[in-house]
């Protein structure tokens, strides 16, 4: 702790007053300098799905480090051809042409570089509570005010109402609002933008925003609005990605087609990675140059075929969706016996829990006291939302049904103690 103040920016923090250190992971559990083991639950942000160290993934990566570990995206190499190849057959609809980066916010200042190239329009539309990155579009591009450090971000950005139904931005309730939060965005387009909006950026489930779950039909109503004026979709599925959901992609819960879609995180399962996918017309609106130094690096892309093979060979969008149906009726039934659980939501192993004061008001000392008290019963518990007040429960997707009930008992007791 004491080389981490004297080197690390702070900007740099760490959940929990007391932080233990991790030292190693094995699948669904994390150790610390002590020996003692907990239950992530939060696979660093919805990254190694596959589990920490899966001894697949690892034995890939060693291979590819000792044959080729580096060239660049100037010199021609196999896997992030094979890795394209094998996005292109994953990827929804017509989306099949990829562009390799190295994390999620680069990933989508190209996805919003290629939007403006394609379109020659440069405004934006957003989400409320989105989070879209560090770099200074994506960041320009977030609605969260504890991840937009910059206070001179760029312009042409407006923000819509998010579809957070627990809260509903425009007051409505949860049953008989018609997606007012959809049609919104055409207001939006015809009072904040001069008409010429090249892309709009939103997540299947935002994420940090607090597990944030759009209703049935929002995505479809969005995308004929989009349509009407030219707008193209892009769709972030930098922590929704790769099975966590309970499909391969979040955007195939909603049925509608992204125009790009933005991948990270558990593309390759811990090892840095980012990449943009579009269809062959707006691919063809790319021709300037463009190298990534470790884009489609070649042990990245050994990673993440091996991360692909790994959620196919064993299932575990199926097993997201079962195991986490198991934690998601276990919460619901958590939050018939404290209330201050307010909403339980999320989709697959991408779960949200809502802490809230009897006023309905934001828990966040409550949510902080939650994950302390949780730690130290050896579960890693995430945490996230405007107000930080949401759990999440995004653990790999290898967890265990005695793992999700082993979580609950423990949540139980220590909703019991707050
Ligand atoms: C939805 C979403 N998009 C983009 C990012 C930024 O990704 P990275 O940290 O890899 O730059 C994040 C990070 O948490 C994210 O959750």
């Amino acid at each position: 702790m004491r080389k981490k103040h004297q080197y690390l920016i702070p900007c740099v923090y760490h959940f929990y007053a007391e932080p233990m250190q991790i030292v190693r992971g094995e699948m669904q559990y994390l150790y610390d300098h002590a020996g003692k083991r907990y239950l992530d639950c939060f696979a660093g942000v919805s990254v190694v799905n596959c589990g920490h160290c899966h001894p697949e993934i690892v034995k890939a990566v060693c291979e590819q480090a000792a044959t080729l570990q580096h060239t660049t995206t100037i010199y021609l190499t196999e896997p992030i051809v094979e890795l394209a190849e094998r996005l292109a057959a994953a990827a929804p609809g017509r989306l099949g042409k990829s562009f390799f980066c190295a994390s999620g916010s680069e990933a989508n200042e190209g996805a919003a570089l290629l939007a403006a190239l394609a379109t020659g329009r440069h405004e934006f539309i957003s989400l409320r509570h989105a989070l879209h990155g560090r770099t200074k579009l994506a960041m320009s591009l977030t609605g969260l005010q504890m991840w937009r450090a910059d206070a001179s971000p760029v312009g042409g950005v407006s923000f819509a109402p998010n579809p957070y139904c627990f809260r509903c931005p425009l007051g409505s309730r949860r049953d008989g609002c018609d997606l007012a939060c959809a049609d919104a965005v055409e207001t939006i387009i015809k009072t904040t933008t001069s008409g010429q909006v090249a892309a709009m950026f939103v997540e299947p489930i935002q994420g940090n925003g607090g597990v944030i779950t759009p209703p049935t039909g929002y995505f479809k109503r969005l995308r004929e609005i989009l349509d009407r004026y030219g707008v193209l979709l892009v769709v972030d599925e930098v922590q929704t990605g790769f099975g966590r959901t309970g499909k391969l992609f979040g955007i195939e819960h909603f049925g509608v087609e992204p125009d790009i879609m933005t991948m990270a995180k558990a593309l390759a399962n811990g090892t840095p990675v980012g990449a943009f996918i579009t269809n062959d017309e707006l691919a063809a609106k790319f021709t300037r140059p463009s190298a990534s130094t470790l884009g489609g690096n070649p042990v990245t892309a050994a990673a993440a075929l091996a991360t692909l093979d790994v959620i196919a060979k064993y299932g575990l969008a199926d097993r997201a969706v079962i195991l986490g149906d198991r934690l998601k009726a276990g919460l619901t039934a958590l939050m018939a016996r404290h209330p201050v659980i307010g909403d339980v939501r999320g989709l697959g192993l991408m779960l949200g829990a809502e802490l809230v004061r009897p006023d309905n008001a934001p828990a966040a000392a409550e949510t902080d006291l939650v994950l302390e008290m949780m730690k130290d019963r050896g579960f890693l518990v995430g945490k996230n939302g405007l107000h930080r007040n949401v759990l999440a429960f995004q653990p790999p997707l290898v967890v265990s049904a005695e793992d999700i009930d082993n979580l609950l008992t423990a949540l139980d007791d220590v909703l019991g103690r707050l």
